[in-house]
């Protein structure tokens, strides 16, 4: 191994021991141009797939669509949630114009196929966990949230086809702030070797 390969492999160690989320509300732009967002992309494809199936979409909105974004979602309160406050709808407002890229992760599983449901749906995640990976690689922040946009079916069907769901919203910026570390659990009560049952 030379001296690059050793120096390319420490810093691969130290993005995935020190990576972090930004909260989205507190993310600032420029986020990822269309190149760097078609390297995130790329390397988010490719994640672990049982059966390669890619049960996965990645759904980019322009910043020229956020308004529209806004309007789905006072659509989506005004039918799902009718009594929601005003602060409510204002969240969901802003939600919407967060800075920076933002990439609707869709879980798009095979249905009735041999491969588990479960499987697809992990699947799904770990290209969520690659995108994370591949943003902060190329120098930004992300953050993968849900909240009710998540789960409301009007937004849902304004994303996806039969049988998909959204996994989250990833906005992809720079932090305003220094970002803290936040509790990780302590490797111990998380990993232990096999204890084989006795019978
Ligand atoms: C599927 C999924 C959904 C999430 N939804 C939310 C959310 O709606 N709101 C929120 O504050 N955090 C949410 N989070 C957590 C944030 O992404 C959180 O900031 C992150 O887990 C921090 O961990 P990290 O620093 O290791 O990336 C979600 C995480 C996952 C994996």
């Amino acid at each position: 191994m030379n001296a690059r390969m050793l120096n390319d492999r420490s810093s691969i160690l130290s993005l995935l021991e020190t990576r972090r989320s930004g909260k989205p509300r507190e993310l600032v732009g420029p986020g990822p141009d269309p190149e760097e967002m078609q390297r995130i992309l790329a390397i988010a494809a490719r994640s672990p797939d049982h059966g390669k199936l890619f049960p996965w979409r990645f759904v980019t909105v322009g910043d020229d669509q956020r308004d529209t974004l806004a309007a789905l979602f006072r659509e989506a309160l005004a039918e799902e949630d009718p009594e929601a406050l005003p602060a409510k709808r204002e969240k969901a407002d802003e939600f919407a114009h967060y800075s920076g890229e933002l990439v609707v992760l869709i879980s798009a599983p095979v249905e009735n196929h041999k491969i588990p449901m479960w499987e697809q749906q992990l699947s799904c995640g770990a290209a969520g966990m690659n995108l994370l990976f591949a943003a902060h690689a190329l120098g930004f922040v992300a953050g993968w949230v849900t909240g009710w946009y998540a789960y409301s079916e009007h937004v849902r069907q304004a994303f996806c086809g039969p049988g998909e769901r959204i996994a989250g919203f990833i906005f992809i910026g720079h932090p305003a702030r220094e970002l803290e570390e936040r509790p990780r659990a302590p490797l111990a009560t998380v990993s232990r070797p096999w204890v084989v049952p006795t019978s």
